[in-house]
């Protein structure tokens, strides 16, 4: 789950392939490194941890060269060392990697009899003595990765350098994305098109099983069968400035404070704002009266997404709802519908587990809906309709504003939903839009309760355990509060639904133990209130996020949370804000890297 860069320049190529990573930082962040040609010869720079560390190491000691491959990673096979860094290479060859190959053992064990010198852990290093032993063997570098391509199990995406070969690199995908970019005189390949976007926005995106063998002037793209294949080239619309944080610490508090934005940019997507009723995208627009159930899978936050549209579809549609953590899907082997709707929901779109799901599902004859934030990734172009967030560029590892507005088109799909299968009259329709209109002022609102959610954040820096409870929509959100928290803080936090306290966890409950109870006053929130009493007489601390009516009925708290009040149907877009903040801030005084926290990375393309 890396990011991988690849450049023929006309000048020298490390400041380039620096510039390229920084872009892909979000694959991970363990360790970089990159390899140059200098006089035919390949030079590497590696440094463990962040770019910043690769950066400084080529201050000290520039590489020459004008032609490279570049590295950032996400440790999968071996400890974030140096020696892990890639590039991995040979006298003859070097070559990044992003993802698994399942096979490396049994190839290490026959390399290793052959005479190679393993010098890491990684799985990555059997391509480098696989290709190096057919160079050895009087192959050219174009026959040597086909060769070595066939010997190789698992998901990949790789880019070669060749020793004396200062006008070529040859790049290959099965399973990881991998693109490549035209510039004037200039080749590039990158992981996606964010990576080359500070060098050209004519992007080709490999299909799975490509490889291709670039000179500066000329590019030849084979299938996996070995034919010549045309592939499209097409205008990304990528951006190619790098975000910066504004006037914010970190990322994670621009993109908290960003909300109400960019879910109101969301929704003038979804919602004709005269009219006041649901209007899908063109090209995104589904008809959901004849469908018999709604299959949902995605991971970690965009599965919590998924959980609270469950309750909305079921509601609003009457639709019945299957939702599967995308990494579990394929192991229950459900019965699926051929002509049935699967939904994909995911910030990055290129989520490994939920892009196999999507597979999965397309061989079974489902229709794909994919409801992403990034535009041009994998999962955007292989569903058939794309109902896209518009969050903009999300840095921050732990996902806030990206959860927010899939809520928002989930939201807005629920109630076309309950429209295409006349559950809901245009009157229903009508309220349900006002709520979500109002939603950008609401949650600009909560937002306002930062400083009073930072004080209380100091008590939480200082506790092993905590315990997020909801029920109804609440209940995913509280799911989404203890992810948050363990994510960024690395403190302990488990959510529940609270009515399941009873049935084990209170257990954990004593007077160090604070439990966040999540309870808009709505029809349950007299059961939450019973739960949250069962937690207070056994000394546990009690923070409860409510409304102004809810607060009313509070009872002894740690601390009351009053948020704006809402329409229960979006309370949950309103609800995410505070527990986003907690976290947030109790990482802040913890002093951890909130940005990039450790061990996680923005995109997962592993599986
Ligand atoms: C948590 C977080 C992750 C992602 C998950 C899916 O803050 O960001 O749990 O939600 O890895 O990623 P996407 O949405 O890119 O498929």
């Amino acid at each position: 789950m890396c990011g991988i860069v690849g450049i023929l320049a006309r000048d020298t190529v490390a400041p380039q392939l620096v510039e390229g990573l920084k872009r892909l930082e979000y694959r991970g962040y363990d360790s970089a490194g990159v390899a140059t040609l200098d006089h035919g010869r390949i030079v590497r720079r590696r440094a463990e941890g962040k770019l910043r560390n690769l950066e400084a190491a080529l201050a000290a000691a520039p590489l020459a060269g004008r032609s490279g491959i570049g590295h950032t990673r996400w440790a999968t096979h071996g400890a974030p060392t140096e020696a892990n860094a890639h590039p991995h290479a040979t006298e003859t060859v070097a070559v990044v990697h992003n993802g698994i190959i399942e096979n490396f053992r049994e190839l290490r064990d026959e390399l290793t009899a052959q005479g190679a010198a393993f010098t890491s852990q990684t799985d990555t290093e059997v391509v480098a003595h696989l290709v190096s032993h057919a160079l050895a063997a009087g192959a050219t570098p174009r026959l040597a990765v086909q060769q070595a391509l066939k010997r190789l199990r698992g998901a990949f995406a790789l880019a070669f350098l060749f020793a004396g070969e200062d006008d070529l690199l040859i790049g290959a995908r099965r399973g990881s994305p991998l693109a490549l970019g035209h510039g004037d005189g200039e080749v590039y390949l990158g992981s996606d098109a964010v990576a080359l976007a500070p060098f050209t926005d004519e992007i080709t995106y490999l299909e799975d099983g490509d490889w291709v063998a670039l000179t500066r002037d000329s590019v030849e793209i084979f299938d996996e069968a070995g034919a010549l294949v045309e592939r499209e080239t097409v205008r990304s619309s990528v951006a190619s400035v790098v975000v910066d944080k504004g006037a914010h610490r970190h990322f994670m508090s621009k993109e908290i404070a960003e909300q109400p934005e960019v879910v109101g940019h969301t929704l003038v997507r979804f919602i004709d704002m005269t009219s006041g009723r649901v209007r899908l995208p063109a090209g995104g627009d589904f008809d959901f009266s004849g469908l018999d159930r709604l299959a949902i899978s995605a991971c970690g936050t965009a599965y919590y997404a998924g959980l609270v549209a469950r309750y909305w579809f079921e509601k609003f549609a009457r639709l019945p709802v299957d939702i599967d953590i995308a990494s579990e899907f394929r192991y229950r082997e459900p019965p699926l519908t051929p002509g049935g709707l699967a939904l994909m929901i995911s910030q990055s779109g290129e989520t490994a587990d939920t892009l196999a799901t999507l597979r999965h599902c397309r061989a079974q004859g489902m229709k794909i809906g994919a409801v992403v934030n990034v535009p041009t990734s994998t999962i955007a172009r292989e569903a058939d309709v794309v109902f896209p967030t518009v969050a903009g560029v999300e840095v921050g590892v732990a996902s806030t504003k990206a959860f927010t507005c899939q809520l928002a088109v989930l939201a807005a799909l629920a109630i076309k939903a309950g429209r295409d299968r006349k559950v809901l009259s245009e009157e229903d329709e009508a309220k349900l839009v006002a709520s979500l209109i109002e939603l950008p002022r609401l949650m600009a609102e909560t937002l306002r309760l930062e400083p009073q959610i930072e004080k209380l954040a100091q008590t939480f820096s200082k506790a092993l355990d905590v315990l997020y409870l909801g029920r109804g929509t609440s209940y995913p959100i509280a799911l989404e509060g203890a992810l948050k928290l363990k994510e960024i803080s690395y403190i302990h936090a488990e959510g529940y639904a609270a009515g399941e306290l009873k049935h084990g966890p209170i257990a954990l409950v004593d007077e160090n133990v604070p439990v966040v109870v999540l309870a808009p006053y709505d029809a349950l929130f007299e059961k939450t209130a019973s739960n949250m009493q069962e937690v207070a007489a056994r000394g546990g601390r009690i923070v409860l996020i409510t409304d102004r009516e809810g607060a009313g009925h509070a009872g002894d708290t740690l601390a009351t949370i009053v948020v704006p009040d809402s329409y229960a149907f979006v309370s949950p877009l309103i609800y995410a804000i505070p527990v986003q903040l907690l976290a947030y801030h109790t990482a802040v005084f913890m002093g951890t890297d909130v940005d990039q926290p450790r061990n996680l990375a923005k995109s997962v393309t592993v599986e």
